[in-house]
């Protein structure tokens, strides 16, 4: 069984289940930098746990997970996250309001033929403009924050920046690009976002 390691957290890797790379290690790194003691957090998409796993190896947080996979759910269990499998929020109690919500969705555009089989898919497949999961993310997003609440989400310049955050402000938040990295073929970048009727 192959075991990663980053920032006091130990993550096992498991077949057909996300394998962190640059955008996991981007959004762990970026969010452990806001992420404060005592602080709730949800992560949706939480693959084999692994970022989730860094937050709670350096932070004293309450932390819950959802993961659509059962694959991957059953991996993040075995690294020691509170994951409940369903499809985004569904599974949630609608009461519960979180300090910060963390989504690595899957942001590659992806055609009909670019899909690859299994549960596998959920990890990359974007749909056609790599934005399929961020409406009905905003859609439901604002149930579970807490008023002064943020979400950090990680996407890709091949998701189309600008257009995320323009969905983002139509749902009343206000959103910034935090923190960035050059990859080989993409710029992945993390958006921080928080209600405007904050401020
Ligand atoms: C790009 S991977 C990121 C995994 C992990 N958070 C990381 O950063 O390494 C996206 C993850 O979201 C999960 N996912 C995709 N759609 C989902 C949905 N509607 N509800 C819950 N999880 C979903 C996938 O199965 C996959 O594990």
């Amino acid at each position: 069984m192959v075991t990663i390691e980053h920032r006091n957290a130990k993550v096992k890797l498991a077949e057909q289940v996300y394998e962190p790379a640059e955008d996991s290690y981007l959004l762990a790194d970026t969010a452990l930098d806001l992420v404060k003691d005592c602080m709730s957090i949800l992560e949706i998409g939480t693959g084999t746990g692994f970022v989730s796993a860094v937050l709670k190896a350096n932070r004293n947080i309450s932390l819950i997970a959802t993961e659509i996979s059962p694959i991957a759910a059953k991996c993040a269990k075995s690294n020691g996250i509170d994951v409940i499998r369903t499809d985004m929020f569904a599974g949630l109690i609608e009461k519960k309001q979180f300090d910060v919500v963390l989504f690595n969705p899957p942001y590659l555009p992806t055609s009909e033929d670019e899909k690859v089989p299994g549960w596998l898919n959920y990890a990359f497949d974007g749909g056609v403009d790599g934005r399929k999961d961020v409406e009905p993310f905003m859609q439901q997003v604002s149930n579970y924050l807490k008023p002064h609440g943020f979400i950090l989400m990680l996407i890709s310049s091949l998701t189309g920046i600008d257009e995320v955050i323009e969905k983002m402000r139509k749902y009343s938040f206000n959103a910034q690009v935090i923190a960035s990295e050059k990859c080989s073929f993409e710029k992945l970048v993390i958006i921080m976002a928080s209600a405007t009727n904050n401020e």
